[in-house]
């Protein structure tokens, strides 16, 4: 009996080392934690519970029938993060360059099979080569494996992707159709084709930084949702970001104590909009201001920065907010905008996340950029996910919601539960000066003339008292009054029930 367990103790051991101490030590000369060391900073210390530590590859060519090390490349398994079930896998770069074979496909469908299973989030953490060349088509299909198990996922469980190292050719899809990616700076890089098939192809000379670096990704791009400094910090946030989540569609948002009084009122919010109406405010002010402790996690920050998208938490339970952000681009919503919002009230929908909407909008951004790169669809795709959205929805207008954006924002005509304004509203079509221009065209060159015209405009509908005569504001609050008033209204909508036409899958415009 203690030959057996000491042949266990060393097959975990020889498991444990992955590709050796050297390519553990490049690893970490190369900035980065090894597989196993990211894990275990992720979960609840202990909790880890490995599977499949022993898979070994099955291929025969190029040599490779006499290196086999088990594991095969990823490591996989759940644990808890806060007490909270999660599953895991994590790439090894230190065995085969982390590279994809079947048999590691088959370790990696199993965890994303047994989260939707059991209704827990899956992350995975990606640090390799691509497909495994000697592996030939086996390593597509079991790319195309994980990337169907992807699918059958979305929308189940929350599915996360970190990119902590190289991650190119067949690894990006999966990513890509998680819903929500994440970069460490500096030490990550994500592409389909890398600089020297760029450059024979396109004669473009790029680094794997300018190509598919954190900054491109996050800022650029838009296909990552959040760059972070180092290894440590992105999985301490990841641990933050999970808190948030609940565990799979047929959750309700967890719900975390708080010591933060739903009656808490904000007086220095009665002064945030300027006096003129074409200056800009801090929107993440409101914000923070609102949600518990000023907790708030924000997705894709450095991407299209009109408008604002995040977890925060209103009286202990989760909610997306969604706010447009007149400090960039006077909160204009764009097609970076509007897709990167749309994508996340799709994901609050998914999984039961009331959506808290704050709207400063002054409309769709005008130009032949905007137009040409195809406003008008990814406008929609706005439009068709607040419409779609059966989950709770509180909007509340802080100044401006003109033309097709006030309908866009969560309006009561896409059914908005609950709908408030500041006095400080504007409900309109357009702005007075445009409006002006247009309806009295004949005046423009008598100042006067304009000037009075402009103020009865402004008199007549820079406010938010025609709409809430027609009841599509049901309510006029006072800024310092927003949290109570937000926290009332979602109380009052814990029990919605609301269902969409049957369908086989809606058609949105993607
Ligand atoms: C097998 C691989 C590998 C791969 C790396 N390795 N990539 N083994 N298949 N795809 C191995 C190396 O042989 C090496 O083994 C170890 O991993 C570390 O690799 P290095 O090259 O020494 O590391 P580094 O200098 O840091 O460069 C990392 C890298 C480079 C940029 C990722 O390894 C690289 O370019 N790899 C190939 C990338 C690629 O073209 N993949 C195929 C994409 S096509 P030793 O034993 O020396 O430690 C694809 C199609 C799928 O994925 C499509 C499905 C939809």
């Amino acid at each position: 009996m203690h030959d057996v367990i000491k042949d266990l103790e060393a097959r975990r051991e020889q498991a444990r080392l992955g590709g050796g101490h050297d390519r553990i030590d490049r690893q970490h000369k190369n900035g980065k934690l090894t597989a196993r060391e990211r894990i275990a900073l992720l979960l609840d210390e202990g909790s880890f519970e490995e599977t499949d530590m022993f898979v070994e590859h099955r291929s025969y060519d190029f040599g490779m029938d006499e290196k086999r090390i088990p594991g095969d490349g990823v490591v996989t398994g759940h644990g808890t993060v806060n007490g909270r079930l999660v599953y895991v896998f994590s790439k090894d770069f230190t065995v085969f360059g982390g590279s994809l074979s079947k048999a590691q496909s088959e370790k990696i469908v199993k965890v994303q099979k047994m989260a939707s299973q059991n209704g827990a989030p899956v992350l995975g953490i990606f640090d390799a080569g691509g497909a495994r060349i000697q592996e030939g088509v086996d390593s597509l299909a079991g790319y195309a494996d994980i990337f169907m198990q992807n699918v059958l996922s979305s929308g189940v469980v929350p599915q996360i992707s970190m990119i902590m190292g190289p991650c190119a050719g067949g690894d990006v899809y999966s990513p890509a159709l998680t819903d929500f990616i994440f970069m460490v700076k500096d030490t990550s890089y994500m592409y389909v084709t890398g600089p020297d098939v760029v450059k024979t192809v396109t004669n473009e000379v790029v680094t794997h930084e300018t190509l598919g670096g954190a900054s491109v990704h996050a800022a650029k791009s838009g296909v990552v949702d959040g760059a972070f400094e180092n290894d440590i910090e992105a999985l301490v946030q990841m641990r933050r970001l999970i808190d948030f989540l609940p565990g799979s569609n047929r959750d309700t948002p967890p719900v975390r104590p708080t010591f933060d009084i739903v009656e808490r009122e904000d007086y220095s919010l009665d002064s945030l909009i300027p006096e003129n109406p074409n200056m800009p405010y801090d929107m993440k002010e409101l914000i923070e201001k609102t949600v518990d402790e000023g907790d708030f996690f924000e997705i894709s920050p450095s991407f299209g920065g009109n408008i604002v998208c995040g977890f925060g938490r209103m009286e202990g339970s989760t909610v997306g907010v969604v706010a447009n952000q007149p400090m960039t681009l006077a909160g204009v919503l764009d097609i970076d905008a509007s897709r990167k919002a749309a994508r996340f009230v799709r994901f609050c929908d998914c999984f039961n996340i009331p959506i808290v909407t704050f709207v400063d909008v002054p409309g769709f951004m005008p130009g032949t950029k905007q137009e040409y790169g195809g406003l008008i669809k990814h406008g929609a795709k706005l439009l068709f996910a607040y419409a779609e959205a059966t989950v709770p929805k509180v909007t509340v207008i802080t100044r401006k919601a003109y033309g097709g954006a006030y309908d866009v924002m969560s309006s009561k005509h896409l059914r908005g539960d609950v709908n408030y304004a500041w006095p400080t509203a504007e409900i309109a079509v357009m702005g007075a000066k445009g409006a002006v221009e247009i309806i009295f065209r004949k005046d423009i060159g008598d100042a006067d003339k304009i000037a009075e015209h402009t103020k009865s405009y402004e008199d007549n509908f820079a406010n938010p008292y025609i709409a809430a005569k027609k009841g599509y504001i049901d309510d006029i609050v006072l800024p310092h009054a927003t949290r109570r008033r937000i926290s009332k209204a979602l109380r009052t909508l814990k029990n919605k029930d609301v269902q969409n036409p049957w369908k086989k899958h809606d058609n949105i415009p993607l």
